[in-house]
C-alpha cells in the first residue's frame, strides 16, 4: 500500500512559477509514489481574509485549474476544498485544548506573520484574531484527520509541522491512541526568486511571473528584471550569479546553461538577447501548461466534478478519523 501524503495551499491567487518551481512541481511527481490529498485550505484562507471572502471563493477554482493544468493527476489525487470536510473543523476544536496561547504566539511561523501585520497596521495586535492565531490547530487537524504520514512542504511551515506533531504526542499520551505524527517532506528549493532579485517571488510584491500570463506580459516582465548592474555595454563581462535572468534560465532552459553562464562571463552574450531567448524559453515552458487550462476552462464542468468526487473521498476518510478520536476521547455517546 501507498504511504498517505496531505498537503494545502490557500486560495488567494493565481499560482506563478515561484509556486511551481518551489513546490508544486515536486507534488507532481510526489503524487505517482504516494496516496495523495491536496486542500485547497479556505477555512484557513479566511483567517487572514474574512473580511473579504468573495477574494477566497473567487480562487478556488481558479487554483484548481493552475493545479490541473500543471499535471496534478485526479486519478491519483484526491483534491478537495477544507471547508466541504467539516471534520476538519470539529478536530480543531478537540485539538484545541492540548496547545497552550502561549505556544501558539512562540511559533515562529505565527510570530512573523503576526510582526508583518502590525508593521502593515500599526497596531499592538488588537486585531489579531482567535482563529489567525489558532490556524496551526486547524492546520494540525488538516493533516492527522486524512492521517497524513508525510507533508511536502516548504521550509516556512517546519514550526507548523512540529506543532502538528506535538499536538498528536500529546493527544496520544492522554487519550491513549495511536495516531501518525507526521513529517515534513522538505522540497529542495522551496522559495523562488522574484524578478526584482528579492529572495521571494511573490503575489503581492509584483515580483511574479504567473502561469497565466500571456506571451506580452511574459516579455514586459522578462525585459524589466533584474541583471548584474555592473554590466553597462553589452559586450561587457558579467556575473551571471546576480543576475535574474540567468537564475530563470536555470529554471526553464537548463539544457543551454552552461552556454548562457559562459557567454555571459566572457561578454559575448547581450542582456537583451540574454532576456530574448529566456522569453522563447518560458513560452515554451507554459505551452503545454496553456493547453491543459484551456481544456478545464472550457470543460469547467469537468472541474466542478473533480472537487466534488474529491470532497466525497476526503469526507469518508475524515468520518473514519473522527470515529477513532471521539472512541479514545470518550465522547463516541449511542453508538
Ligand atoms: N499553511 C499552508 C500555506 O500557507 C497551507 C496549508 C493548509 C497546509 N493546510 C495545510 C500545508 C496542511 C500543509 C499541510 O502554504
Amino acid at each position: 500500500m501507498k504511504e498517505r501524503i496531505l498537503t494545502g495551499i490557500r486560495p488567494t491567487g493565481n499560482l506563478h512559477i515561484g509556486h511551481y518551481f518551489g513546490t508544486v512541481q515536486n507534488w507532481v511527481k510526489l503524487q505517482d509514489e504516494y496516496d495523495m490529498f491536496i486542500e485547497i485550505a479556505d477555512v484557513q484562507a479566511l483567517t487572514d481574509n474574512f473580511n473579504n471572502p468573495e477574494k477566497v471563493r473567487e480562487n478556488i477554482k481558479k487554483l484548481a485549474i493552475d493545479l490541473l493544468s500543471v499535471g496534478i493527476d485526479p486519478s491519483k489525487v484526491t483534491l478537495f476544498i477544507q471547508s466541504m470536510v467539516p471534520q476538519i473543523a470539529e478536530l480543531t476544536v478537540y485539538y484545541s485544548n492540548l496547545v497552550t496561547v502561549a505556544r501558539l504566539y512562540r511559533n515562529p511561523t505565527v510570530k512573523t506573520e503576526i510582526a508583518q501585520k502590525k508593521a502593515l497596521f500599526g497596531n499592538d495586535g488588537e486585531s489579531v484574531t482567535y482563529g489567525f492565531v489558532g490556524y496551526p490547530v486547524s492546520q494540525a487537524a488538516d493533516i492527522t484527520c486524512f492521517k497524513g504520514k508525510y507533508v511536502p512542504v516548504g521550509d516556512d511551515q517546519l514550526p507548523l509541522i512540529e506543532q502538528t506533531r506535538e499536538i498528536v504526542r500529546k493527544f496520544n499520551s492522554i487519550y491513549k491512541s495511536n495516531m501518525i505524527e507526521p513529517q515534513a517532506l522538505l522540497t529542495k528549493t522551496s522559495r523562488i526568486k522574484g524578478l526584482d532579485g528579492n529572495e521571494k517571488m511573490g503575489k503581492s510584491l509584483g515580483n511574479a511571473i504567473f502561469l497565466v500570463d500571456d506571451d506580452e506580459t511574459i516579455s514586459k516582465k522578462i525585459m524589466s528584471a533584474l541583471t548584474d548592474t555592473k554590466k553597462i555595454r553589452a559586450n561587457d563581462p558579467a556575473n551571471p550569479d546576480v543576475c535574474m535572468v540567468y537564475y530563470y534560465h536555470k529554471l526553464v532552459n537548463d539544457n543551454n546553461i552552461e552556454t548562457v553562464c559562459s557567454e555571459c562571463k566572457k561578454g559575448q552574450r547581450g542582456c537583451v538577447a540574454c532576456k530574448k531567448e529566456l522569453i522563447a524559453k518560458m513560452i515554451e515552458f507554459l505551452s503545454p501548461i496553456r493547453s491543459k487550462r484551456k481544456y478545464y476552462e472550457e470543460n469547467i464542468n469537468e472541474v466542478d466534478k473533480i472537487l466534488l468526487d474529491g470532497a466525497n473521498a476526503a469526507k469518508k476518510e475524515a468520518e473514519k478519523t473522527i470515529k477513532e478520536i471521539k472512541k479514545d476521547m470518550q465522547i463516541n455517546y449511542y453508538e
